[in-house]
Protein backbone atom coordinates (compact mmCIF):
# COMPACT_ATOMS: atom_id res chain seq x y z
CA UNK A 1 0.00 0.00 0.00
CA UNK A 2 2.52 2.48 0.72
CA UNK A 3 4.31 1.71 -2.45
CA UNK A 4 1.39 2.53 -4.04
CA UNK A 5 1.07 5.84 -2.57
CA UNK A 6 4.69 6.47 -3.68
CA UNK A 7 3.75 5.59 -6.53
CA UNK A 8 1.22 8.16 -7.04
CA UNK A 9 3.06 11.22 -5.25
CA UNK A 10 5.62 10.58 -7.79
CA UNK A 11 3.15 10.49 -10.77
CA UNK A 12 1.43 13.51 -9.25
CA UNK A 13 4.11 15.56 -8.86
CA UNK A 14 5.22 14.61 -11.89
CA UNK A 15 2.53 15.92 -13.49
CA UNK A 16 1.95 19.42 -11.42
CA UNK A 17 6.09 20.30 -11.59
CA UNK A 18 7.99 18.46 -13.94
CA UNK A 19 8.52 19.43 -17.69
CA UNK A 20 9.08 16.73 -20.26
CA UNK A 21 11.74 16.08 -23.04
CA UNK A 22 9.88 16.11 -26.67
CA UNK A 23 6.79 15.83 -25.34
CA UNK A 24 3.13 17.91 -25.28
CA UNK A 25 2.75 17.68 -21.58
CA UNK A 26 -0.50 17.61 -21.89
CA UNK A 27 -0.43 14.48 -23.36
CA UNK A 28 1.54 11.98 -21.65
CA UNK A 29 0.97 9.83 -18.99
CA UNK A 30 5.06 8.85 -17.80
CA UNK A 31 5.12 5.38 -16.20
CA UNK A 32 6.88 5.64 -12.63
CA UNK A 33 9.36 2.68 -11.92
CA UNK A 34 10.13 1.39 -7.99
CA UNK A 35 13.19 -0.63 -8.88
CA UNK A 36 15.49 -2.16 -12.03
CA UNK A 37 18.23 -5.28 -11.53
CA UNK A 38 19.90 -6.04 -15.02
CA UNK A 39 17.83 -6.25 -17.78
CA UNK A 40 14.94 -5.82 -15.70
CA UNK A 41 12.64 -2.79 -14.69
CA UNK A 42 10.20 -3.20 -12.18
CA UNK A 43 6.66 -1.13 -11.38
CA UNK A 44 4.94 -0.64 -8.09
CA UNK A 45 2.76 -3.57 -8.80
CA UNK A 46 5.87 -5.96 -8.97
CA UNK A 47 5.63 -6.40 -12.50
CA UNK A 48 8.84 -7.03 -14.36
CA UNK A 49 9.57 -6.07 -17.73
CA UNK A 50 12.92 -6.64 -19.61
CA UNK A 51 14.48 -3.14 -20.61
CA UNK A 52 14.18 -3.41 -24.57
CA UNK A 53 16.23 -0.02 -25.36
CA UNK A 54 18.33 0.19 -22.05
CA UNK A 55 16.84 3.31 -21.18
CA UNK A 56 17.92 5.42 -24.60
CA UNK A 57 20.14 2.79 -25.34
CA UNK A 58 22.55 3.79 -22.31
CA UNK A 59 22.22 1.25 -19.88
CA UNK A 60 24.79 -1.29 -21.52
CA UNK A 61 25.96 -2.69 -18.20
CA UNK A 62 22.32 -3.35 -16.79
CA UNK A 63 20.36 -1.90 -13.88
CA UNK A 64 22.24 -1.84 -10.66
CA UNK A 65 25.51 -3.31 -12.03
CA UNK A 66 27.01 -4.09 -8.03
CA UNK A 67 30.59 -2.97 -9.77
CA UNK A 68 29.42 0.23 -11.14
CA UNK A 69 27.46 1.09 -7.76
CA UNK A 70 30.50 0.11 -5.51
CA UNK A 71 32.83 2.68 -7.50
CA UNK A 72 29.94 5.49 -6.90
CA UNK A 73 29.90 4.81 -3.91
CA UNK A 74 33.45 4.62 -2.74
CA UNK A 75 34.10 7.70 -4.58
CA UNK A 76 30.96 9.57 -2.73
CA UNK A 77 32.83 8.44 0.24
CA UNK A 78 35.96 10.05 -0.45
CA UNK A 79 35.93 13.07 -2.87
CA UNK A 80 32.53 14.45 -4.98
CA UNK A 81 33.04 17.45 -6.53
CA UNK A 82 36.33 19.21 -7.62
CA UNK A 83 37.27 21.93 -9.78
CA UNK A 84 37.87 20.52 -13.42
CA UNK A 85 41.17 22.76 -13.58
CA UNK A 86 42.87 20.75 -10.59
CA UNK A 87 43.78 17.22 -11.60
CA UNK A 88 41.71 14.06 -10.26
CA UNK A 89 42.94 11.09 -10.34
CA UNK A 90 40.30 8.91 -11.58
CA UNK A 91 39.34 11.47 -14.13
CA UNK A 92 43.30 10.67 -15.54
CA UNK A 93 42.63 7.04 -15.32
CA UNK A 94 39.33 7.31 -17.19
CA UNK A 95 41.10 9.43 -20.50
CA UNK A 96 44.26 7.35 -20.57
CA UNK A 97 42.17 3.61 -20.11
CA UNK A 98 39.65 5.38 -23.37
CA UNK A 99 42.67 6.73 -25.30
CA UNK A 100 44.54 3.18 -24.98
CA UNK A 101 41.43 1.37 -25.61
CA UNK A 102 40.38 3.62 -28.87
CA UNK A 103 41.52 1.95 -31.98
CA UNK A 104 43.90 4.71 -33.59
CA UNK A 105 46.38 7.28 -32.88
CA UNK A 106 44.51 9.42 -30.22
CA UNK A 107 46.18 11.35 -27.26
CA UNK A 108 43.53 13.01 -25.25
CA UNK A 109 40.31 13.19 -23.79
CA UNK A 110 37.54 16.16 -23.16
CA UNK A 111 35.01 15.00 -21.15
CA UNK A 112 31.42 16.99 -21.11
CA UNK A 113 28.15 16.35 -19.08
CA UNK A 114 26.36 14.10 -22.16
CA UNK A 115 26.41 13.44 -26.06
CA UNK A 116 25.14 17.51 -27.06
CA UNK A 117 28.09 18.90 -25.33
CA UNK A 118 30.47 16.75 -26.69
CA UNK A 119 29.07 17.32 -30.32
CA UNK A 120 29.27 21.06 -29.35
CA UNK A 121 32.55 21.18 -28.55
CA UNK A 122 33.99 18.74 -31.10
CA UNK A 123 32.81 20.95 -33.79
CA UNK A 124 34.11 23.98 -32.14
CA UNK A 125 37.41 22.35 -31.39
CA UNK A 126 37.01 21.46 -35.29
CA UNK A 127 36.34 25.25 -36.39
CA UNK A 128 39.21 26.69 -34.09
CA UNK A 129 41.48 24.06 -35.53
CA UNK A 130 41.10 24.43 -39.27
CA UNK A 131 40.30 28.17 -39.06
CA UNK A 132 37.16 27.29 -41.74
CA UNK A 133 33.35 27.48 -40.55
CA UNK A 134 31.19 25.14 -42.08
CA UNK A 135 30.36 22.19 -41.24
CA UNK A 136 28.49 18.85 -43.05
CA UNK A 137 25.99 16.05 -41.68
CA UNK A 138 24.02 13.77 -43.15
CA UNK A 139 19.85 13.58 -42.91
CA UNK A 140 19.03 10.99 -40.54
CA UNK A 141 20.96 11.58 -37.99
CA UNK A 142 20.49 12.92 -34.47
CA UNK A 143 23.12 14.73 -32.77
CA UNK A 144 21.70 16.03 -29.31
CA UNK A 145 19.38 18.98 -28.54
CA UNK A 146 21.88 22.16 -27.74
CA UNK A 147 22.40 24.95 -30.07
CA UNK A 148 24.80 23.41 -33.15
CA UNK A 149 24.00 20.05 -32.04
CA UNK A 150 20.40 20.65 -32.99
CA UNK A 151 21.05 21.83 -35.93
CA UNK A 152 23.51 18.97 -37.17
CA UNK A 153 20.51 16.87 -36.34
CA UNK A 154 19.06 15.58 -39.74
CA UNK A 155 15.58 14.96 -39.04
CA UNK A 156 12.48 16.26 -38.00
CA UNK A 157 13.47 16.83 -34.18
CA UNK A 158 15.25 19.60 -35.54
CA UNK A 159 12.34 21.66 -37.08
CA UNK A 160 10.30 23.64 -35.43
CA UNK A 161 13.86 25.06 -33.80
CA UNK A 162 15.32 28.55 -34.75
CA UNK A 163 18.64 28.46 -36.55
CA UNK A 164 21.02 28.57 -34.09
CA UNK A 165 23.80 28.01 -36.15
CA UNK A 166 23.57 28.90 -39.80
CA UNK A 167 26.83 27.06 -41.07
CA UNK A 168 25.65 23.91 -41.22
CA UNK A 169 24.72 21.61 -44.31
CA UNK A 170 23.11 18.61 -44.90
CA UNK A 171 24.10 15.29 -47.08
CA UNK A 172 22.24 12.29 -47.90
CA UNK A 173 24.33 9.46 -46.73
CA UNK A 174 23.45 5.71 -47.62
CA UNK A 175 20.40 4.12 -46.83
CA UNK A 176 19.52 1.41 -49.87
CA UNK A 177 16.00 1.00 -47.85
CA UNK A 178 14.82 4.59 -48.80
CA UNK A 179 17.63 5.31 -51.68
CA UNK A 180 17.65 8.51 -52.53
CA UNK A 181 19.87 7.28 -55.33
CA UNK A 182 17.50 5.47 -56.95
CA UNK A 183 20.46 2.63 -56.04
CA UNK A 184 19.45 -1.04 -56.16
CA UNK A 185 22.81 -2.60 -54.46
CA UNK A 186 24.61 -1.83 -51.78
CA UNK A 187 27.37 -1.29 -53.89
CA UNK A 188 25.41 0.88 -55.80
CA UNK A 189 24.33 3.44 -53.21
CA UNK A 190 27.34 2.91 -51.95
CA UNK A 191 29.29 4.41 -54.91
CA UNK A 192 26.61 7.13 -55.64
CA UNK A 193 26.25 8.80 -51.93
CA UNK A 194 29.67 9.27 -52.32
CA UNK A 195 29.85 11.07 -55.65
CA UNK A 196 26.75 12.99 -53.94
CA UNK A 197 28.96 14.28 -50.67
CA UNK A 198 31.97 14.77 -53.20
CA UNK A 199 29.49 17.21 -54.94
CA UNK A 200 28.14 18.96 -51.93
CA UNK A 201 31.75 19.11 -50.93
CA UNK A 202 32.87 20.78 -54.04
CA UNK A 203 29.81 23.15 -54.32
CA UNK A 204 29.89 24.45 -50.66
CA UNK A 205 33.43 25.26 -50.98
CA UNK A 206 36.05 22.58 -49.65
CA UNK A 207 38.46 24.76 -48.45
CA UNK A 208 35.49 26.47 -46.04
CA UNK A 209 34.78 23.32 -44.72
CA UNK A 210 36.15 22.05 -41.08
CA UNK A 211 34.52 19.09 -40.17
CA UNK A 212 31.92 16.60 -41.39
CA UNK A 213 30.16 14.92 -38.91
CA UNK A 214 28.67 11.10 -39.02
CA UNK A 215 26.68 8.83 -36.52
CA UNK A 216 29.27 4.87 -37.86
CA UNK A 217 26.04 3.34 -37.20
CA UNK A 218 23.08 5.78 -37.47
CA UNK A 219 21.04 5.02 -34.10
CA UNK A 220 17.89 7.44 -33.06
CA UNK A 221 16.85 7.65 -37.17
CA UNK A 222 16.39 4.60 -37.61
CA UNK A 223 19.24 2.07 -37.01
CA UNK A 224 21.30 2.40 -40.16
CA UNK A 225 24.50 1.01 -41.53
CA UNK A 226 26.78 2.43 -43.84
CA UNK A 227 27.10 -0.03 -47.21
CA UNK A 228 30.94 -1.15 -46.93
CA UNK A 229 33.38 1.07 -48.19
CA UNK A 230 31.25 4.09 -47.12
CA UNK A 231 32.91 5.28 -44.08
CA UNK A 232 36.84 5.25 -45.63
CA UNK A 233 35.08 6.89 -48.63
CA UNK A 234 34.37 9.59 -46.63
CA UNK A 235 37.58 9.58 -44.81
CA UNK A 236 39.53 9.73 -48.10
CA UNK A 237 37.34 12.90 -49.29
CA UNK A 238 38.57 14.35 -45.66
CA UNK A 239 42.08 13.92 -46.52
CA UNK A 240 41.77 15.38 -49.84
CA UNK A 241 40.17 18.40 -48.45
CA UNK A 242 41.49 18.90 -45.27
CA UNK A 243 38.58 18.09 -43.17
CA UNK A 244 37.78 16.62 -40.22
CA UNK A 245 35.93 13.58 -39.67
CA UNK A 246 34.22 13.43 -36.32
CA UNK A 247 32.62 10.21 -35.56
CA UNK A 248 29.34 10.84 -33.47
CA UNK A 249 29.22 7.14 -31.12
CA UNK A 250 27.42 8.49 -28.53
CA UNK A 251 24.64 5.62 -29.16
CA UNK A 252 26.84 3.50 -30.58
CA UNK A 253 30.13 3.31 -28.97
CA UNK A 254 31.37 1.09 -25.73
CA UNK A 255 30.41 -2.06 -27.18
CA UNK A 256 26.59 -1.76 -28.71
CA UNK A 257 27.11 -3.10 -32.39
CA UNK A 258 29.75 -5.71 -31.15
CA UNK A 259 33.01 -3.08 -31.25
CA UNK A 260 33.66 -0.72 -28.20
CA UNK A 261 33.14 2.02 -31.22
CA UNK A 262 30.99 1.23 -34.52
CA UNK A 263 33.72 2.85 -36.48
CA UNK A 264 36.05 -0.04 -36.19
CA UNK A 265 33.42 -2.12 -38.31
CA UNK A 266 35.23 0.41 -41.68
CA UNK A 267 38.46 -1.61 -41.10
CA UNK A 268 41.51 -1.57 -39.48
CA UNK A 269 42.74 1.36 -41.47
CA UNK A 270 39.82 3.56 -40.62
CA UNK A 271 40.58 6.38 -37.56
CA UNK A 272 38.30 9.26 -37.14
CA UNK A 273 39.94 12.69 -36.11
CA UNK A 274 37.67 12.84 -33.12
CA UNK A 275 35.11 10.47 -31.04
CA UNK A 276 32.41 11.77 -29.18
CA UNK A 277 30.72 9.18 -26.74
CA UNK A 278 28.25 9.82 -23.74
CA UNK A 279 25.77 6.94 -22.67
CA UNK A 280 27.72 3.26 -22.49
CA UNK A 281 31.24 4.93 -21.31
CA UNK A 282 29.72 4.40 -17.54
CA UNK A 283 26.39 2.60 -19.12
CA UNK A 284 24.82 5.59 -17.89
CA UNK A 285 25.24 5.63 -14.15
CA UNK A 286 26.22 9.84 -13.90
CA UNK A 287 26.10 12.09 -16.72
CA UNK A 288 28.98 11.97 -19.02
CA UNK A 289 30.26 12.78 -22.70
CA UNK A 290 33.26 13.79 -23.92
CA UNK A 291 35.67 13.69 -27.00
CA UNK A 292 38.66 11.58 -28.02
CA UNK A 293 41.19 13.76 -29.96
CA UNK A 294 44.23 13.16 -31.80
CA UNK A 295 47.42 14.67 -30.77
CA UNK A 296 47.28 17.50 -33.41
CA UNK A 297 43.98 18.90 -32.46
CA UNK A 298 45.27 18.84 -28.64
CA UNK A 299 48.27 20.79 -30.02
CA UNK A 300 46.31 23.93 -31.67
CA UNK A 301 45.13 24.46 -27.51
CA UNK A 302 49.09 24.28 -26.41
CA UNK A 303 50.15 27.49 -26.60
CA UNK A 304 46.57 29.02 -27.28
CA UNK A 305 44.34 28.33 -24.82
CA UNK A 306 40.84 26.85 -25.98
CA UNK A 307 37.78 28.94 -25.29
CA UNK A 308 35.40 26.37 -23.65
CA UNK A 309 34.74 24.36 -20.75
CA UNK A 310 31.85 23.40 -18.08
CA UNK A 311 31.80 23.45 -14.31
CA UNK A 312 31.90 19.35 -14.84
CA UNK A 313 34.77 18.47 -16.88
CA UNK A 314 34.83 14.87 -15.50
CA UNK A 315 32.91 15.25 -12.44
CA UNK A 316 34.17 12.27 -10.08
CA UNK A 317 30.65 10.45 -9.32
CA UNK A 318 30.57 10.64 -13.53
CA UNK A 319 33.97 9.28 -14.40
CA UNK A 320 34.44 6.46 -10.94
CA UNK A 321 32.05 4.47 -12.65
CA UNK A 322 33.22 5.12 -16.22
CA UNK A 323 36.66 3.39 -15.07
CA UNK A 324 34.56 0.40 -13.21
CA UNK A 325 32.52 0.36 -16.88
CA UNK A 326 35.96 0.40 -19.34
CA UNK A 327 37.61 -2.60 -16.77
CA UNK A 328 34.32 -4.58 -17.35
CA UNK A 329 34.78 -3.74 -21.33
CA UNK A 330 38.44 -4.34 -21.14
CA UNK A 331 37.93 -8.08 -19.47
CA UNK A 332 36.88 -8.96 -23.23
CA UNK A 333 34.05 -11.10 -22.61
CA UNK A 334 30.70 -8.61 -23.13
CA UNK A 335 31.81 -7.36 -26.68
CA UNK A 336 32.53 -10.65 -28.46
CA UNK A 337 29.48 -12.11 -26.81
CA UNK A 338 27.25 -9.35 -28.54
CA UNK A 339 28.96 -9.23 -32.00
CA UNK A 340 28.58 -13.58 -31.59
CA UNK A 341 24.58 -13.01 -30.38
CA UNK A 342 23.85 -10.58 -33.43
CA UNK A 343 25.03 -12.43 -35.73
CA UNK A 344 23.68 -16.31 -34.55
CA UNK A 345 20.66 -15.73 -32.22
CA UNK A 346 19.33 -12.24 -32.87
CA UNK A 347 19.61 -11.59 -36.93
CA UNK A 348 18.36 -15.30 -38.16
CA UNK A 349 15.53 -14.86 -35.54
CA UNK A 350 14.67 -11.23 -36.99
CA UNK A 351 15.19 -12.29 -40.93
CA UNK A 352 12.66 -15.71 -40.21
CA UNK A 353 10.02 -13.53 -39.11
CA UNK A 354 10.28 -11.00 -41.51
CA UNK A 355 9.99 -13.65 -44.07
CA UNK A 356 6.86 -14.38 -42.11
CA UNK A 357 4.86 -11.43 -41.52
CA UNK A 358 3.70 -9.25 -44.33
CA UNK A 359 3.67 -6.05 -42.72
CA UNK A 360 7.62 -5.97 -41.74
CA UNK A 361 9.01 -3.90 -44.32
CA UNK A 362 12.93 -3.99 -43.23
CA UNK A 363 14.79 -5.70 -40.85
CA UNK A 364 18.53 -4.20 -40.22
CA UNK A 365 20.91 -4.15 -37.39
CA UNK A 366 24.25 -5.54 -36.32
CA UNK A 367 25.13 -6.61 -32.12
CA UNK A 368 22.17 -5.66 -29.77
CA UNK A 369 21.19 -2.95 -31.97
CA UNK A 370 18.32 -3.96 -34.60
CA UNK A 371 15.25 -2.43 -36.29
CA UNK A 372 12.55 -3.85 -37.71
CA UNK A 373 10.24 -1.55 -39.67
CA UNK A 374 6.84 -2.03 -40.43
CA UNK A 375 4.54 -0.92 -43.22
CA UNK A 376 1.93 -0.02 -41.19
CA UNK A 377 0.31 3.53 -39.30
CA UNK A 378 0.19 4.44 -35.68
CA UNK A 379 -2.68 2.04 -34.09
CA UNK A 380 -1.23 -0.64 -35.80
CA UNK A 381 2.22 0.09 -33.85
CA UNK A 382 0.45 0.90 -30.81
CA UNK A 383 -0.97 -2.90 -30.75
CA UNK A 384 2.35 -3.79 -30.90
CA UNK A 385 3.31 -1.81 -27.97
CA UNK A 386 0.79 -3.15 -25.94
CA UNK A 387 1.01 -7.52 -27.04
CA UNK A 388 4.79 -6.50 -25.47
CA UNK A 389 3.83 -5.45 -22.34
CA UNK A 390 2.18 -8.37 -21.90
CA UNK A 391 4.39 -10.12 -22.56
CA UNK A 392 6.87 -8.62 -19.58
CA UNK A 393 9.25 -6.31 -22.33
CA UNK A 394 9.11 -2.44 -21.96
CA UNK A 395 8.68 -1.88 -25.70
CA UNK A 396 11.46 0.83 -27.36
CA UNK A 397 9.75 1.82 -30.86
CA UNK A 398 10.18 5.26 -33.00
CA UNK A 399 7.68 5.84 -35.07
CA UNK A 400 6.93 2.49 -37.58
CA UNK A 401 9.90 0.50 -36.03
CA UNK A 402 11.03 -1.25 -33.49
CA UNK A 403 14.32 -0.23 -32.18
CA UNK A 404 16.19 -3.73 -30.38
CA UNK A 405 18.83 -2.41 -27.89
CA UNK A 406 18.33 -4.13 -24.65
CA UNK A 407 21.78 -4.30 -22.14
CA UNK A 408 24.79 -5.92 -23.14
CA UNK A 409 24.25 -8.17 -20.04
CA UNK A 410 21.14 -9.62 -21.12
CA UNK A 411 21.30 -12.92 -20.53
CA UNK A 412 20.39 -16.08 -23.31
CA UNK A 413 17.41 -16.89 -21.76
CA UNK A 414 16.43 -12.85 -21.83
CA UNK A 415 17.36 -12.50 -25.48
CA UNK A 416 15.26 -15.53 -25.94
CA UNK A 417 12.01 -13.47 -24.47
CA UNK A 418 12.79 -10.92 -25.84
CA UNK A 419 12.56 -12.22 -29.65
CA UNK A 420 9.52 -14.21 -28.78
CA UNK A 421 7.77 -11.02 -27.44
CA UNK A 422 8.96 -9.23 -30.81
CA UNK A 423 7.32 -11.67 -32.75
CA UNK A 424 3.99 -11.70 -30.60
CA UNK A 425 4.15 -7.53 -30.99
CA UNK A 426 5.09 -7.77 -34.84
CA UNK A 427 1.98 -10.14 -35.38
CA UNK A 428 -0.15 -7.78 -33.79
CA UNK A 429 1.21 -4.90 -35.54
CA UNK A 430 0.32 -7.53 -39.25
CA UNK A 431 -3.24 -8.25 -37.40
CA UNK A 432 -4.01 -4.56 -36.97
CA UNK A 433 -2.80 -3.33 -39.71
CA UNK A 434 -4.17 -5.87 -42.05
CA UNK A 435 -7.39 -5.31 -40.46
CA UNK A 436 -7.58 -2.11 -40.90
CA UNK A 437 -7.11 -2.45 -44.68
CA UNK A 438 -9.70 -5.04 -45.55
C1 LIG B 1 24.29 9.88 -31.90
C2 LIG B 1 23.91 10.81 -30.79
N1 LIG B 1 24.58 11.96 -30.63
C3 LIG B 1 24.29 12.81 -29.65
C4 LIG B 1 23.28 12.55 -28.75
C5 LIG B 1 22.95 13.53 -27.65
O1 LIG B 1 23.32 13.02 -26.43
P1 LIG B 1 22.68 13.64 -25.07
O2 LIG B 1 21.24 13.29 -25.08
O3 LIG B 1 23.48 12.95 -23.99
O4 LIG B 1 22.92 15.10 -25.10
C6 LIG B 1 22.55 11.36 -28.87
C7 LIG B 1 21.46 11.04 -27.93
O5 LIG B 1 20.72 10.11 -28.09
C8 LIG B 1 22.87 10.46 -29.91
O6 LIG B 1 22.19 9.32 -30.09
Amino acid sequence: MQAKEEEKRAFDNDRAHVFHSWSAQDKISPKVWAAAEGSTLYDFDGNAFIDMGSQLVSANLGHNNPRLVEAIQRQAARLTNINPAFGNDVRSDVAAKIVSMARGEFSHVFFTNGGADAIEHSIRMARLHTGRNKILSAYRSYHGATGSAMMLTGEHRRLGNPTTDPDIYHFWAPFLHHSSFFATTQEEECERALKHLEDVIAFEGAGMIAAIVLEPVVGSSGIILPPAGYLNGVRELCNKHGILFIADEVMVGFGRTGKLFAYEHAGDDFQPDMITFAKGVNAGYAPLGGIVMTQSIRDTFGSEAYSGGLTYSGHPLAVAPAKAALEIYAEGEIIPRVARLGAELIEPRLRELAEENVAIADVRGIGFFWAVEFNADATAMAAGAAEFKERGVWPMISGNRFHIAPPLTTTDDELVALLDAVEAAAQAVELTFAGALF
